[in-house]
């Protein structure tokens, strides 16, 4: 390993629509207060373009935050689960989007942990030596999947994107050290079914597909899964929960953050929570809850962050990130979505009547 990866832009991109619980209540039997005290949501983005649009403005304002030309990206690894394609990657679509041609590109798929694997991953490739600036994108338009007959599962999830720039620098900032598991003995807890070459295309139903999980069993292991991975984090850097000053976890579920943060002894005060906005975004809560923290001043130079996921697989993940010197962006990008012009239940329109 030589030097390290510092984090020197970032960037953010939600879509516009917005599906509040009560527009949830206005066609499935559920209610704004049952999601808002099992959950804390109460509203999420639904995107009217797919996840590499979302992830491509993102990244480019998160290059404009590190006043990075975009011929000098060598590496783009996109976190998703929800790819606009299965042949090709969601990141060649994000390559051509943003005119990364200089890059090697690849999806990542860890689930919920897929942002915090990506960055482990990048981080990595960087300190060999290998590559030197790399953008690392969370995006999911995880709403195209939702099966609404399904409840407890498709009140929970929205779309977003976030991105970060990563860079080698001499100074010891970045990921400092992070810690990647899987419990696939629980796979089937979390999952799509029916959608991949496990299942028969040729059946009658075969378009009838969508995000099913067992809620109790996701949580639990969530809880014991985030904690674990965070130990090995400190320990192995020599810390305690004291050192941390920020937390920026995974958003699936209020109960489920606040539980790890009992868990720590971590005052919720350290804890970065936007899932009344936006709900469980998947791969993209973390560094549009990152991007978020340093727009309202919450992230200080030198800042101990802690990163927590927990995911499909069940993916579980730990990092620990120390900030630069600089919180605030060198540029700015006029990258936008195109227009929407639909509310976001005519987005999602065809989806309910299909699967409900
Ligand atoms: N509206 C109204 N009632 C509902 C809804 C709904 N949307 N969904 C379920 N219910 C009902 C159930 O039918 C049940 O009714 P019953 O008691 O008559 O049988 C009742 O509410 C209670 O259900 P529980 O499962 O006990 O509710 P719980 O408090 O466990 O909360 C939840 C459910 C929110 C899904 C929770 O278990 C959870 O957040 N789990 C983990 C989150 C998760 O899996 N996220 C997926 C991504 S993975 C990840 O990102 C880590």
């Amino acid at each position: 390993m030589t030097g390290y990866a510092a984090i020197t832009g970032w960037g953010k991109c939600v879509p516009p629509a917005i599906l509040t619980n009560d527009d949830i209540a206005s066609v499935i039997d559920t209610s704004d207060e049952w999601i808002r005290t099992r959950s804390g949501i109460r509203e999420r983005r639904v995107s009217h373009v797919p996840g590499s649009d979302l992830a491509a403005v993102a990244a480019q304002r998160a290059l404009a935050a590190a006043d990075a030309d975009v011929n000098d990206v060598d590496l783009l690894i996109i976190a998703t689960c929800t790819p606009d394609t299965v042949i090709p990657s969601t990141a060649a679509h994000v390559q051509r989007k943003i005119g990364a041609y200089n890059a090697a590109v690849f999806d990542l798929n860890a689930g919920c942990s897929g942002f915090v694997y990506s960055l482990s991953v990048a981080t990595s490739m960087i300190r060999s030596g290998a590559f030197k600036k790399a953008v690392v994108i969370g995006s999911e338009r995880i709403t195209w999947f939702l099966n609404w007959s399904l409840r407890d599962t498709a009140v929970l999830f929205g779309d977003g994107a976030g991105a970060v720039v990563v860079e080698s620098s001499e100074q010891e900032s970045g990921l400092l050290y992070s810690h990647l598991g899987c419990e696939g003995d629980a796979a089937e807890a979390l999952q799509i079914p029916n959608f991949g070459t496990a299942g028969n295309r040729f059946v009658d139903d075969y378009g009838v597909f969508g995000v099913q999980f067992d809620g109790r069993e996701i949580f639990r292991r969530a809880v014991k899964g985030m904690a674990k991975e965070t130990k090995i984090v400190l320990n192995e850097l020599g810390l305690t929960d004291d050192d941390i000053d920020r937390i920026i976890p995974h958003q699936a579920n209020l109960r489920i953050i606040e539980s790890l943060a009992k868990h720590l002894s971590i005052d919720m005060s350290k804890v970065e929570v936007n899932i009344q906005n936006y709900g469980n975004t998947s791969a993209a809560t973390i560094p549009v809850a990152m991007v978020e923290a340093l727009e309202a001043g919450r992230i200080k130079p030198g800042d101990r962050i802690l990163l927590a996921a927990f995911g499909a697989g069940l993916t579980r993940a730990a990092g620990l990130v120390r900030w630069g010197d600089r919180t605030t962006p060198l540029q700015t990008s006029d990258a936008e979505l195109p227009p929407c012009n639909q509310t976001a239940l005519e987005i999602l329109a065809e989806a309910i009547k299909h699967t409900l």
